[in-house]
């Protein structure tokens, strides 16, 4: 904090007046005097018409827009106690998301900060940063998955073999099979059971916690968060402790940290390699954080638009007999099978362009530079709009369409950000498709489904998805 604002703090504390630190505090930094926008009002600023706009059924794209319009591609608001900066288009992407000699650093609320611990990936950069996405990549890429593949299947057909005839909230069904699938690969998790729940109740708690007040107070969403991260961790620690103890071993993620962790494990890897089980823990949960809600919201936007949209259901869906078709021995789905899906595959590139699931990345500025003609200055929050890249009208013409043949051709350089660019581009992405894949797969071969209720709300989440969890009805084709 700097002295001024110390001073400030402590003289309206001493006088009873903490509303005017909190107006003092929320007055515009002087340099951000050369930059368009309104900082709306004192203390709120524009959060009452940011979070409204948030949870509509075009999120943040209104609130962006009508403000776009009025000051052009770069404009400075004051939303959820942050100053900060708003820009789009592909060039301040390119320059946001490759953040070249460290000129950005990802910028976390409080309440993920205080949840997720100070060494998680999310919280590092520079070589830091680095080093954990190669401790990270093997497992996540395509061959380290292949080993979880026959885990996943059975889960997509457990769970789908429960639908026929019902009435089913399609994103809570989603959201059980991405987590047995994550808990397991992560930690070898049987899918039902004691551990199970507890993992599940834990991790809902902990999901609901990044989105709340930062007011660490016993009874607040905050402070239940914090309870549940600590017994995740206990959870964590006894696992661990078993694992070193060589009672139990498993070939899954925690083992192959564990190992790259243990001393003695590789002689030859270097020391930087290994990781405190600080950092194990931080980051086994950084994964479930982010791999989990982002995949149940993509798997539950998927179902809405191939229902809203038959003729792309039905391009689909013969892909999938058609995999049948071909079949030539066996009858279940075969991993070279889902490695080769390419309409499916433009099918979730499409949802996750016209969803924008992470409708903008955050950044701080970590040096000052300038981007579009303005002088961005060291501190500053930096928020990238993505759903106006997903739908500049440029790029992808008719944006509101949902249409998987945009995908047939290359793209230009950060017009589809559904997985990030550049560093911090999502590394779960392969696990992801995969499970999506699956999934739709044994939906697509088996069943038709229809809405029961409409309604296009958006929960107001980090993550966007359908509020009414999307109620359906399904039936045996
Ligand atoms: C359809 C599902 C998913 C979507 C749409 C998605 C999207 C994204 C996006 C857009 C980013 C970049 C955010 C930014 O630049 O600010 C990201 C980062 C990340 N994702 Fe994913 N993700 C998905 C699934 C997963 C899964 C399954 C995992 C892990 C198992 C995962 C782990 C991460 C992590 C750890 C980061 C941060 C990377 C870093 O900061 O270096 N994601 N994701």
């Amino acid at each position: 904090m700097e002295l001024i604002s110390f001073v400030m703090l402590v003289m309206c504390v001493l006088l009873g007046l903490p509303i005017v630190w909190l107006l003092y505090m929320s007055r515009s930094p002087k340099e951000m005097e050369g930059i368009p926008g309104s900082l709306g009002w004192p203390i709120v600023g524009e959060s009452f018409s940011f979070i409204s706009d948030f949870s509509s059924p075009s999120g943040i794209f209104n609130f962006m827009n009508t403000r776009q319009q009025r000051f052009g591609k770069v404009f400075k608001s004051f939303v959820l106690g942050r100053f900060t900066v708003f820009m789009t288009g592909r060039e301040a992407s390119k320059i946001l998301l490759t953040g070249k000699d460290g000129l950005v650093s990802l910028n976390l609320f409080y309440t993920g900060q205080q949840v997720l611990g100070p060494t998680s990936l999310l919280q590092t950069s520079g070589e830091a940063h680095k080093r954990l996405r190669r401790l990270i990549a093997e497992p996540l890429s395509v061959d380290g998955l292949k080993k979880y593949f026959h885990f996943i299947n059975t889960q997509a057909k457990e769970t789908l073999n429960q639908w026929s005839g019902r009435k089913v909230l399609a994103l809570e069904e989603a959201s059980t099979f991405t987590l047995k699938v994550i808990g397991h690969m992560i930690m070898s998790l049987e899918p039902t059971g004691e551990e199970q729940e507890k993992f599940r109740s834990n991790f809902k708690i902990i999901s609901s916690s990044f989105a709340s007040l930062p007011f660490k107070i016993p009874g607040t969403a905050f402070h239940r968060g914090i309870q549940a991260r600590d017994r995740m961790y206990a959870m964590l620690d006894s696992t661990i402790s078993r694992r070193r103890s060589g009672e139990d071993f498993q070939q899954d993620f925690l083992e192959s940290l564990i190992m790259k962790h243990t001393k003695g494990a590789a002689d030859k890897e270097d020391s930087e390699n290994k990781l405190t089980d600080k950092q194990l823990k931080d980051n086994i949960l950084t994964l479930l954080v982010a791999g989990h809600d982002t995949t149940t919201a993509a798997l539950t936007w998927l179902m809405k638009f191939l229902e809203e949209n038959p003729t792309v259901l039905e391009q689909l869906r013969e892909e999938h007999m058609q995999i049948i078709a071909n079949r030539k021995d066996g009858t279940d789905l075969t991993w070279s099978e889902v490695n080769n899906m390419p309409y499916t595959a433009k099918v979730i590139s499409e949802t996750l362009r016209r969803a924008t699931i992470l409708p903008w990345f955050s950044r701080k500025a970590s040096q000052d530079f300038e981007l579009d003609g303005f002088r961005v200055k060291k501190g500053w929050s930096l928020n990238l709009d993505v759903v106006s890249i997903h739908h500049d009208p440029e790029v992808f013409p008719d944006p509101y369409k949902f249409d998987p043949s945009r995908f047939d051709a290359l793209l230009k350089p950060f017009s589809f950000l559904g997985f990030g660019s550049g560093p911090r581009m999502c590394p779960g992405m392969n696990l992801a498709k995969i499970e999506i894949c699956v999934f739709i797969h044994h939906l697509v071969i088996r069943y038709k489904w229809k809405p029961l209720e409409k309604d296009d709300s958006v929960q107001p989440t980090l993550v966007r998805m359908p509020k009414n969890k999307y109620p359906i009805m399904v039936e045996p084709l």
